[in-house]
């Protein structure tokens, strides 16, 4: 089984090119189906949860060429009504999934999608995007596995979203945009890639504003014609990395980033005690020699501290002085990673959704399991800090958000590398003392 055997301990620094972002892309990639004509999509990232979506459209009978590793053109011109059933093995385990749910409900007026999976970091209800899809005129009905929703007509509506979820607000701005008349959705997500794919259906011919604001306007329009979209990059990516520096106690840049989209982590690192340097598309952060201080943070929805960000942050904290709390208020599962972190000697204590972190001088390398996508990237960087060896299995999870992981980390100065057996981990092992 493939994982990443590891030697930590060592400042890691340097460069780090920042790929498209995933959950951008996910929107984008599903909304590009409802135009008539094609779509060239670029800096796509060339990750698991990607490809299960290029996977899906086809499998409906949309065209994927695939260009390059970041670029592709998809064509929705030749799916049919009849065959709007999004369902198999793989697009289960994916949530973004029910993207194709608004994109297929828009544009065919009828969707059946598998229900969705992801991470599992706690319970996920769908229930504010069956009540979008359901003000706009669509029949939804859950039954065998399956969502189903279907309508006569889309006819746009004034929607209060009673949460703020990034998924809903996606999918129902999707299908808004080619139901009949006008649409408002309140209590939008602002997440930057809410931006990005009201620009990219903007780009097909829609008229969406406020995406970014808590209210969204969306004019329905008749139909969509091609368009040539670049994906934004990546915030979680980006911010990964900038956690990597504060732990290893390095000083990376991260490159071909908004700088805007990384304030909340920008200025939690800058708090504890990182330097952080602001550029047009790069932040720095140095950690060389510093000690960290202690903080809280409490996940919001955007513009606040990210929930995708916690885990890793979780693992700055607890090698920082003094006594540190999280709260977690977006997904209850999150601390998956605590049990894992302890056995490097991590001290933190969770208490329902929140967690007290009391820092320690330093990790030792122990062999660890990634629960999830964002907690397995958290223990990749809790090894990299830590003292000796560290290995981390099931990490077919973080390869579904993160492009050559390994290599972008080995381009930092880390001693990590992607084995498949024993033989191989020895190897490493022995190349590394
Ligand atoms: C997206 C991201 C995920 C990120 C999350 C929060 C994608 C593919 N995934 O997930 O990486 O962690 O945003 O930033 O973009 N909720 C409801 N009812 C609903 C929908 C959501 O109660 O119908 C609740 C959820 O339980 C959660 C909160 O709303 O507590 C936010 O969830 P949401 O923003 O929808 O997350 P996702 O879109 O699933």
């Amino acid at each position: 089984m493939e994982r990443f055997v590891m030697k930590g301990g060592h400042p890691l620094s340097g460069d780090v090119v920042i790929g498209g972002a995933k959950n951008a892309s996910l929107g984008v990639l599903a909304a590009a189906v409802m135009a008539d004509e094609g779509c060239l999509i670029e800096n796509m990232p060339d990750v698991r949860d990607t490809n299960v979506m290029l996977q899906a459209i086809e499998g409906i009978g949309g065209i994927v060429e695939r260009i390059d590793a970041h670029t592709v053109r998809i064509s929705g011109a030749a799916i049919s009504k009849d065959n709007t059933i999004v369902d198999d093995e793989f697009i289960r385990k994916i949530r973004a999934s029910y993207y194709l749910l608004g994109a297929l409900l828009g544009k065919y007026k009828k969707a059946i999608v598998a229900l969705p999976g992801g991470c599992d970091i706690g319970s996920r209800p769908i229930d504010q995007h069956i009540k979008g899809f359901t003000a706009l005129g669509a029949k939804v009905s859950i039954g065998h596995g399956m969502i189903t929703a279907e309508a006569e007509r889309l006819v746009g509506a004034h929607i209060y979203m009673d949460v703020v979820s990034v998924g809903a607000t996606i999918n129902v701005m999707m299908a808004a945009a080619l139901a009949e008349g006008r649409t408002i959705i309140e209590n939008a997500a602002k997440e930057p890639h809410i931006v990005d794919v009201a620009n990219f259906l903007n780009s097909m011919g829609a008229n969406i504003k406020g995406a970014g604001t808590d209210v969204i306007r969306i004019k329905g329009v008749e139909s969509f014609h091609g368009s040539n979209y670049a994906i934004i990059p990546d915030q979680i990516e980006a911010g990964t990395f900038m956690t990597l520096a504060a732990a290893t106690r390095g000083d990376i840049t991260v490159r071909n980033v908004i700088p805007k989209h990384l304030e909340a982590i920008s200025a939690k690192l800058a708090e504890i005690g990182c330097t952080i340097h602001e550029y047009d598309d790069a932040v720095r952060v140095d950690a060389r020699d510093r000690v960290l201080k202690n903080t809280q943070i409490k996940t919001l929805p955007y513009p606040g501290f990210p929930t995708d960000m916690q885990p890793q942050m979780a693992v700055v904290m607890a090698l920082s002085e003094g006594t540190s709390i999280i709260t977690e208020s977006i997904f209850e599962n999150r601390f998956r990673y605590v049990d894992e972190l302890a056995r490097m000697g991590a001290k933190i204590q969770v208490e329902g959704n929140t967690a007290i972190i009391t820092g320690i001088n330093g990790y030792t390398g122990a062999d660890m399991v990634a629960p999830d996508l964002r907690a397995g990237a958290a223990l990749v960087i809790a090894g990299l800090a830590a003292d000796g060896y560290s290995a981390i299995e099931n990490i077919e999870l973080i390869q579904r958000g993160y492009e050559h992981f390994e290599t972008k980390l080995q381009d930092l100065g880390a001693q990590i590398s992607l084995v498949d057996n024993d033989k191989d981990e020895q190897k490493f092992k022995l190349k590394v003392v």
